[in-house]
């Protein structure tokens, strides 16, 4: 049964964990939907994992439509969350033109926009012409561009504004809320006070679901290490080692054998 805002909001209150990674392509989005996964987010975090920018703020609308459109065409099950990049939500006309491509041009089921307060029109927009909505807080990656990414609200004043962010998000009417970067006790708090599930990355296990960005999970980013990532697999090695023996046998005149050529 395919997934819907629904289904992952109930899961809150049947006390099921909502698991979900964010991902950017066809194969690995077959791969995750068969594996089980329930949710994935097209994150804008392709700019920086897949095409190598600083940071997620050069990523355009088309950019985010080409790789929802690969990955909504392989899930079969999953619910299929295409995140909004900067400037495609900055009032709330444009938020709703542009959340439309997503569900219409790219069949997502869904679309996720940083910020609680900030967003609170557009967000009223969407939610009002029926589009659902996914909502993020804590550590804005879009907000602090290629500046430091840290932990948001150590501190009381900060805390408190993610907290407000937070209800205001479930106010509004959002079917999840993504928590990004802050103490386990402050995501814990978040989630309590919230009706909506919570997905959390760097925010502790008290969090109603998790996500993880594929290539940390698969250990393909050797470079980046954050505390809250968990590598399941060490893809970075297997894959030079394979590419390796390649360079080998082309070299050695050991490939293409007989059998791998055509008579
Ligand atoms: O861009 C992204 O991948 C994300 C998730 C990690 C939440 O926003």
């Amino acid at each position: 049964m395919k997934h819907t805002p629904k289904t992952i909001y109930l899961k809150k209150q049947a006390g099921e964990k909502i698991v979900s990674l964010s991902l950017y392509d066809f194969p690995t989005a077959r791969i995750a939907d068969q594996a089980g996964v329930d949710l994935i987010m097209v994150g804008d975090s392709v700019g920086m994992v897949l095409l190598g920018h600083p940071s997620t703020l050069a990523m355009t609308v088309e950019q985010m439509l080409y790789h929802t459109a690969a990955v909504s065409k392989a899930v079969k099950r999953a619910l299929v969350v295409a995140d909004m990049p900067a400037h495609s939500y900055d009032d709330p006309a444009t938020a709703l033109r542009n959340a439309r491509r997503f569900l219409k041009e790219s069949g997502a089921d869904a679309v996720k926009l940083e910020g609680g307060s900030k967003v609170r029109d557009q967000i009223k927009e969407l939610v009002a012409a029926g589009i659902p909505v996914m909502g993020h807080a804590g550590m804005l990656p879009q907000g602090i561009g290629d500046g430091k990414y840290r932990v948001y609200g150590k501190e009381s004043a900060e805390a408190k504004e993610i907290f407000e962010d937070a209800k205001l998000l479930d106010q509004l009417g959002v079917f999840s809320i993504v928590l990004e970067c802050i103490p386990a006790k402050l995501a814990a708090e978040i989630t309590r006070a919230v009706r909506c599930p919570t997905i959390g990355i760097g925010a502790g296990p008290s969090t109603d679901g998790q996500v993880l960005v594929l290539q940390d999970l698969l250990g393909i980013r050797s470079g980046v290490s954050p505390r809250f990532v968990r590598r399941y697999a060490k893809l970075e090695e297997a894959i030079q080692k394979a590419v390796g023996r390649f360079c080998r046998d082309v070299r050695k005149k050991k490939f293409p054998s007989k059998k791998e050529s055509f008579a």
